[in-house]
């Protein structure tokens, strides 16, 4: 029952998605490509949004950090030196029939009754078996999950590039760089937000497990001793930032996550996992990278205070903006009924939703309302706030519901009576009250709430 209703909220979520224009299946008119999805009007503003509200408060409002936009294709040595050529890798099994392929972690050994073919008895079977045919699967084998490229018009070993698979060697490569240009001194950090790409063997689950997306990273440097404080603190910030854009922090629970499960590079990390609609799956990580990556680079810092030559540990705290964006729609996804009706809605934070407030003639045919609102309402507002839509599609019903569902906080009417008064209603998404407000007022009136 539970799982069924899961279900049906991803369901829910996928279609409001691609209904009001903020998610579309990429390539879809040749049959979608899968793992990969493409960003309508209101799914970019989100997205920029999240963006934005993470780089002010990790990187505008504070000193201490360098943001970065590295190029995302990067010379093969970059890849060596990090591991990822050699170990960024999942155990694949292949289905020796159908050819299927499956991550290892998501096929289980089990037991079934199957028919013997000499003596036509039912005999047990232990094994893994495909969920597509039914046949046996093949051993693991390691399948390395970077895009690999040529660039350039040689066709040689030489040519080989990667599509990065995370933006946080685009920061380590120019660790030196940012040294030179800025003189900074430890802590301090570097920050970037880009595309990452990663060849999944089983994409799935909507925005959560994709093959190409973007990731917002922090390369904190500082020296080993009293690393585990400095954990603390970014720790500390990833649960006020969660907080910050909306995230419900009750479907949030952090993970220790044990050697053995732990990357590479890693000495410790804390997964931050979500209470997805299908399971509850890692939202973002936070890990201990020790000197990992400056070491293997070959680069160092000269540390005045310390009179010495030194390389740096990392602390990293990284999130996809997919599943950022994913895990708010999820916490803000509501529904209430009225009068028989059900209606859904998407209760954002005025300061992080796509739009800020929609502006309605009451009756699109009328041109003294269609001016009035147009030059009195509309254009005032949209140059403050940017995010403002002009909505006059349908009965005032049906826009109201369109606007709920994108997540409009407020509705403004421009009525006969507006002609006379030169006030407007104002309703609210969450309570759906309306308020009478004078447009001289309008300004104030939302800039408060945001
Ligand atoms: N630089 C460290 C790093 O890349 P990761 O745990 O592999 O660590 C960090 O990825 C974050 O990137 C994840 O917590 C998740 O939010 C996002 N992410 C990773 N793989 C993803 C995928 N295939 N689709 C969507 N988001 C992904």
């Amino acid at each position: 029952m539970k799982q069924e209703k899961e279900n049906d909220l991803m369901e829910k979520i996928v279609s409001l998605c691609k209904r009001r224009g903020f998610i579309f299946q990429g390539s879809e008119i040749y049959g979608g490509l899968a793992g990969t999805w493409d960003w309508g009007h209101y799914g970019v503003a989100l997205k920029n949004n999240i963006k934005q509200n993470w780089w002010k408060k990790f990187v505008d409002n504070r000193t201490d950090m360098y943001g970065v936009d590295a190029a995302i294709l990067m010379r093969q040595e970059v890849w060596q030196a990090s591991g990822h050529v050699a170990g960024f890798a999942d155990p694949m099994i292949e289905c020796k029939k159908c050819k299927s392929k499956f991550r290892e972690d998501q096929i289980r050994e089990i037991t079934r009754t199957k028919k013997s073919l000499d003596t036509g008895r039912e005999i047990l079977e232990t094994g893994r078996f495909c969920t597509n045919c039914g046949n046996l699967l093949s051993e693991p084998h390691q399948f390395n999950m970077m895009f690999q490229t040529k660039v350039g018009a040689s066709d040689d070993s030489s040519a080989i590039s990667y599509l990065r698979p995370e933006t946080a060697q685009g920061m380590f490569v120019n660790f030196k760089n940012t040294v030179d240009a800025f003189h900074p001194k430890l802590p301090f950090g570097m920050a970037q937000i880009g595309k990452a790409f990663r060849n999944e063997i089983t994409p799935r689950d909507f925005l959560f497990r994709v093959r190409e997306f973007e990731q917002m990273e922090i390369e904190y440097f500082i020296r080993p001793d009293g690393w585990e404080e400095k954990f603390e603190y970014w720790r500390s910030q990833m649960v006020s930032w969660l907080e910050e854009i909306g995230v419900d922090m009750k479907k949030v629970h952090e993970l220790e996550v044990p050697d053995e499960d732990r990357a590479f590079y890693s000495k410790r990390t804390i997964d931050f996992e979500f209470d997805f609609p299908f399971g509850r799956k890692e939202l973002l990580g936070l890990a201990y990278r020790t000197d990992y990556d400056l070491k293997n680079h070959k680069l160092d810092y000269i540390d005045e205070e310390q009179g010495e030559k030194m390389i740096p540990h990392v602390i990293e705290p990284s999130i996809g903006v997919d599943r950022a964006l994913f895990a708010l729609v999820v916490s803000v996804y509501a529904e209430d009924e009225k009068d028989g009706e059900v209606r859904s809605y998407l209760k954002f934070k005025p300061s992080i939703a796509p739009v800020i407030c929609a502006v309605s003639p009451l009756l699109k045919n009328k041109i003294e309302l269609v001016e009035y609102a147009n030059t009195k309402v509309f254009a005032p507002l949209k140059e403050e706030f940017g995010r403002v839509a002009w909505d006059d599609n349908g009965n005032i019903g049906k826009r109201y519901r369109r606007q709920d569902e994108i997540g409009t906080p407020f509705c403004i009417v421009v009525d006969f009576d507006t002609l006379s008064d030169d006030a407007v209603t104002v309703r609210d998404r969450d309570t759906g009250e309306q308020t009478r407000i004078k447009v001289s007022e309008l300004k104030n009136y939302i800039k408060e709430r945001i």
